[in-house]
């Protein structure tokens, strides 16, 4: 890792172009989770404290080269202001006459929020007039999204190459907390990757397997699993199209030595809903008219064995239906378990990606892991080992 941190850097009196992600969850015009706004306040209380001008640049939703009114920043500074607890000014555009005028006004202590990049083009097409335009408000770059570091946006990467640049505390967490769990781990490790689909996770289980001791497979994608080992899953979610695939993935992990837990027993019901009745059967004995919806209890026994004798766990998706109960039971069980072992300081658990950290807070575990990422999309193509552009621009 060879980017600079705000350590690293003079920002005495200088103004600090920092990306930020608070693509939050909003109803209503509030905002629903705080994470992403709190997760980014180290990082400009540490630029105020060295007498830097935070100006904070971040997208909101995607609104594709438009002005949207409904995707305006603007409904986020009473967050922001809550969370950091200074005065927030928002600037009506992110570059031009009003972006230039707010920061020239920045009294020491101020923050300046920009509205939202992808209001422009420029942004998402990583045009290089946009992004000096954003560079000609500022003095140092500081990139503190990780969350969105997998695009390479103007704001992520193309300014990067025009101001000298650094991570910000957040970056640097979650760069350190993967490196930890995935580039250079205690041994034995093992990967939880749950969710719908093998389809969309393809890459990541290719990955993985080269990487990680044990990978444990659930949900939706652990039926495609099972009915490429010629398994009748009934009527559950399976792609039977991906079947080839599956076996590949299971060939590849015999050679490599990594091995694939799949759940020995399941929980099947007639119906995709919450409270609807349902029996727990071996995992070969899925009946014809059911579906499974969760691993069952001996799969979540053998989960637990492993991550004890684990030292490293990294997880990404469910292990069942975890929105309906009681069809959760597993992915709760497994992340109480997980988190019970973190906090006596046997393993270290890393999770991110999407679903996975609603997954871990609805089993009440979120906060009991050594580390969860803010992370969706850039969570996983960093464990499918790709290059993250706003990353890699830092390192430049
Ligand atoms: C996210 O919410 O995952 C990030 O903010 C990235 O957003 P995007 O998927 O619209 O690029
Ligand atoms: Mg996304």
């Amino acid at each position: 890792m060879s980017w600079k941190t705000l350590d690293d850097m003079d920002l005495d009196g200088k103004v600090v172009l920092t990306r930020v992600d608070i693509n939050v969850p909003m109803e209503n015009g509030k905002v629903t989770d705080t994470t992403r706004i709190d997760r980014i306040v180290p990082t400009v209380k540490d630029i105020l404290e060295k007498g830097g001008k935070p100006v904070l640049m971040a997208h909101f939703g995607r609104p594709k080269g438009k002005e949207v009114p409904e995707m305006s920043l603007q409904q986020v500074v009473p967050a922001l202001e809550a969370a950091l607890g200074v005065p927030v000014t928002f600037a009506e555009n992110c570059i031009g006459g009003p972006a230039k005028i707010a920061v020239s006004k920045m009294e020491p202590g101020q923050v300046v929020l920009l509205e939202n990049t992808r209001f422009h083009e420029g942004e998402e097409g990583n045009d290089d007039m946009f992004a000096a335009a954003l560079a000609a408000l500022g003095e140092v770059y500081c990139n503190d999204a990780f969350s969105a570091a997998h695009r390479a946006h103007a704001s992520t990467e193309g300014i990067a190459r025009l101001l000298p640049s650094c991570a910000g505390r957040l970056m640097q967490a979650e760069l350190e907390a993967l490196e930890t769990a995935l580039g250079n781990p205690q041994r034995p490790v093992v990967a939880v990757v749950g969710g719908a689909k093998v389809s969309t996770k393809l890459e990541l289980l290719s990955n993985l397997i080269e990487k990680v001791d044990t990978l444990v497979i659930g949900g939706g994608m652990a039926n495609t699993f099972l009915a490429a080992q010629g398994i009748d899953v009934g009527k559950s979610l399976a792609e039977h199209e991906m079947a080839d695939t599956a076996r590949e993935i299971v060939e590849k992990a015999n050679s490599t030595g990594c091995t694939i837990l799949l759940p020995s027993d399941v929980v099947v019901a007639r119906e995709f809903k919450a409270g609807a009745e349902n029996e727990t059967v071996p995992a070969d004995a899925c009946p014809s008219d059911a579906m499974i919806l969760d691993a069952g209890p001996a799969t979540v026994v053998e989960i637990g064995e492993i991550f004890a004798q684990s030292k490293t766990l990294i997880w990404n998706g469910p292990l069942g239906a975890f929105e309906i109960a009681p069809f959760d039971a597993a992915t709760v069980a497994a992340a109480k378990k997980a988190a019970e072992l973190t906090q006596a300081g046997e393993l270290v658990s890393v999770a991110g990606g999407g679903d996975t950290v609603a997954a871990l807070n609805h089993a009440g575990a979120g906060d009991s892991f050594t580390y969860v990422s803010t992370a969706g999309g850039a969570f996983l193509e960093w464990m499918e080992g790709k290059t993250l552009p706003g990353v890699a621009a830092l390192e430049g």
